[in-house]
C-alpha cells in the first residue's frame, strides 16, 4: 500500500513533472531562501552577536550540535566571545552568555517574550508534549534540534526522533479530548462531584480576562504539566542518585545527617526535618548546578533588543541562554568542574531554591519557576527515603560521565547497587 502510494507520487500529472517533483522543487526552493537569502539581511542591519561561520546550506551547525552540543558551544564561547549567534535548519538563534543571561531573563515581555517563544516552543506544541511524555529518551536526541527548526511539518520529516511523536499524540487525544466531554456533560448536571485532579484543575482554568482553554489547547496544557511535574525533576532526581551513589565520602556524610534528623523529628518528613537537611541541600544545589543542561530558557524578540553591551538582536529572533555555562563560570565557583556541596554551606541566602545570575537551572526574574520549593522538597525526600534504607553506590564506584545529545545531558546508563541495610 505505502509502495503504491509513493508510485503515484511519482506519476507524471503536468508534462513530466509529478507532484512529488513539484514538492521536491518547492523545498529545495525554501531550503535555498532559508540557507542563503535570510541570513544576510539580518547580520547587515544590527549589531549583532557575530555569527559562528558554518558550512552546511540549510543545516548550518546541526552536525556539529548533535554530536556533542556541549562542546561545540564551550569552542564556540571560546572563540566568539560569551553571546554568538548558531545557525540550524535555517534559523539563527542566538546564544546568550553569562554577562547578558540575568539581564535578557529580566527583560520584560514586550522586549523578549516567553510567551511567543513558547508558542513555537516544543513542550506547546501538542506532539511533543506526547513524546516527552512517552518516550523521554528521544527528548534528549531532538527537543533542541526541533526547537531550532522553521518548518516543523519539515522537522518531523527529517529528525527520526520527532518522526514517532505524531502516533502518540494521537493516543492521547483519544484518551484525553472524550474524558474533557465527558466531564463537561457531567458538569451540566446538578449532583455532579468535579473530580480533584490536574485536568479538572485545567478545564476549569480562566486567565485574567476569563477566557479558558479551548478543547484543542487543553491535551498540550495538561501534557506540558505532567511534563513538568514528572521529567524535569526526574532528570535532576537521577543525577543527584548518581552524585550521591558515586561519592562514598558524601554518600556516607549525607547518611550520618540522616541519622541525626532521624534522631530529631522521627521518620516524617516535616518542613522541620527537611530544613535540617543542610548537607543533602548542598549538594541538590551542587547537582543542579552542574547538571544542567547547556542551553536553556528560550526567549523570543518581539521587536529588535538592544542588550546593555551594544549588541542587539532583531525582533523575532529566538533567544536560548547557554545555561551551563553561567552555572559553570569560573569568576563565582572554583573549580567549577568539581562537585563540592561544600562550597555552598554556611553561605546566608545560599540553598537549593535561591536563584541568582550564576544560578540559572529555575530561571530568573519574573518566570523563575514557582514550582521549585516542591521539586527540591520532592528530591529530597525520594534520596533521603532511599539513604535511610540502602546503602547505594555505582557500579563502578565512581560517579558515570553524563552522555550529551544535541547539548543535553541525558541520563548515564551505569547501574545504582543497592544495599539492604541491617541496622
Ligand atoms: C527540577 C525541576 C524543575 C526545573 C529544573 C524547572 C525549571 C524551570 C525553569 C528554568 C523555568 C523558567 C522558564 C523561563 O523563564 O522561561 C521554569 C518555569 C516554570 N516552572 Fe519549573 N522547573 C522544575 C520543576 C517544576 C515543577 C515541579 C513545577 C510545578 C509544580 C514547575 C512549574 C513551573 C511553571 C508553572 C513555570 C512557568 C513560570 C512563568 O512562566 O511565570 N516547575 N521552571
Amino acid at each position: 500500500m505505502a509502495i503504491y502510494a509513493f508510485d503515484i507520487l511519482w506519476q507524471p500529472a503536468w508534462g513530466n513533472l509529478s507532484a512529488g517533483h513539484l514538492f521536491a522543487g518547492v523545498t529545495a526552493i525554501y531550503i535555498a531562501y532559508l540557507s542563503f537569502g535570510r541570513r544576510k539581511k539580518v547580520n547587515s542591519l544590527y549589531n549583532e552577536p557575530p555569527m559562528v561561520p558554518y558550512k552546511w546550506p540549510f543545516f548550518g551547525h546541526a552536525f556539529e550540535f548533535e554530536e556533542c552540543g556541549v562542546r561545540f558551544l564551550d569552542q564556540c564561547r571560546e572563540k566568539y566571545g560569551s553571546t554568538f549567534n548558531i545557525y540550524m535548519f535555517g534559523q539563527t538563534t542566538t546564544v546568550i552568555g553569562t554577562d547578558l543571561a540575568a539581564e535578557a531573563l529580566k527583560a520584560s515581555d514586550s522586549q523578549l517574550s516567553v510567551h511567543d517563544a513558547a508558542n513555537d516552543e516544543i513542550h506547546e506544541h501538542p506532539d511533543i508534549v506526547t513524546m516527552m511524555r512517552a518516550i523521554p529518551d528521544d527528548i534528549a536526541a531532538s527537543i533542541v534540534a526541533y526547537e531550532m527548526f522553521p518548518i516543523k511539518w519539515l522537522a518531523r520529516l527529517m529528525l527520526p526522533n520527532t518522526a514517532a511523536i505524531d502516533r502518540h499524540y494521537q493516543t492521547i487525544e483519544k484518551l484525553i479530548v472524550p474524558e474533557i466531554h465527558r466531564r463537561r456533560r457531567a458538569s451540566t448536571r446538578n449532583d455532579n462531584v468535579h473530580p480533584v485532579d490536574v485536568l479538572q484543575f485545567l478545564i476549569n482554568f480562566c486567565d485574567k480576562s476569563g477566557k479558558s482553554y479551548t478543547l484543542n489547547e487543553l491535551p498540550g496544557k495538561l501534557m506540558y504539566f505532567i511534563h513538568t511535574l514528572t521529567e524535569n525533576v526526574s532528570f535532576s532526581a537521577l543525577h543527584f542518585l548518581y552524585d550521591v551513589a558515586g561519592r562514598p565520602e558524601i554518600r556516607a556524610r549525607l547518611y550520618r545527617e540522616q541519622q541525626k534528623v532521624v534522631a530529631k523529628h522521627g521518620t516524617a518528613f516535616t518542613i522541620e526535618a527537611l530544613s535540617d537537611m543542610q548537607y543533602m541541600d548542598a549538594c541538590m544545589r551542587e547537582t543542579l548546578r552542574m547538571h544542567v543542561h547547556a542551553l536553556g530558557t528560550v526567549r523570543k524578540a518581539r521587536r529588535m533588543h538592544t542588550f546593555s553591551n551594544g549588541l542587539s538582536v532583531p525582533a523575532g529572533r529566538r533567544c536560548m541562554l547557554h545555561t551551563q555555562a553561567t552555572n559553570f563560570n569560573p569568576e563565582v565557583y572554583d573549580s567549577p568542574s568539581e562537585y563540592m556541596p561544600d562550597r555552598h554551606l554556611g553561605k546566608p541566602g545560599v540553598h537549593s531554591t535561591a536563584i541568582g545570575p550564576a544560578y540559572l537551572i529555575f530561571g530568573l526574574g519574573r518566570h523563575a519557576c514557582p514550582g521549585r520549593y516542591y521539586a527540591t522538597a520532592q528530591m529530597k525526600m525520594f534520596v533521603a527515603w532511599l539513604l535511610r534504607r540502602y546503602d547505594l553506590t555505582t557500579r563502578s564506584g565512581g560517579r558515570p560521565e553524563n552522555k550529551t545529545q544535541n547539548g543535553l545531558y541525558s541520563p548515564v546508563e551505569e547501574p545504582i547497587v543497592f544495599t539492604l541495610r541491617h541496622t
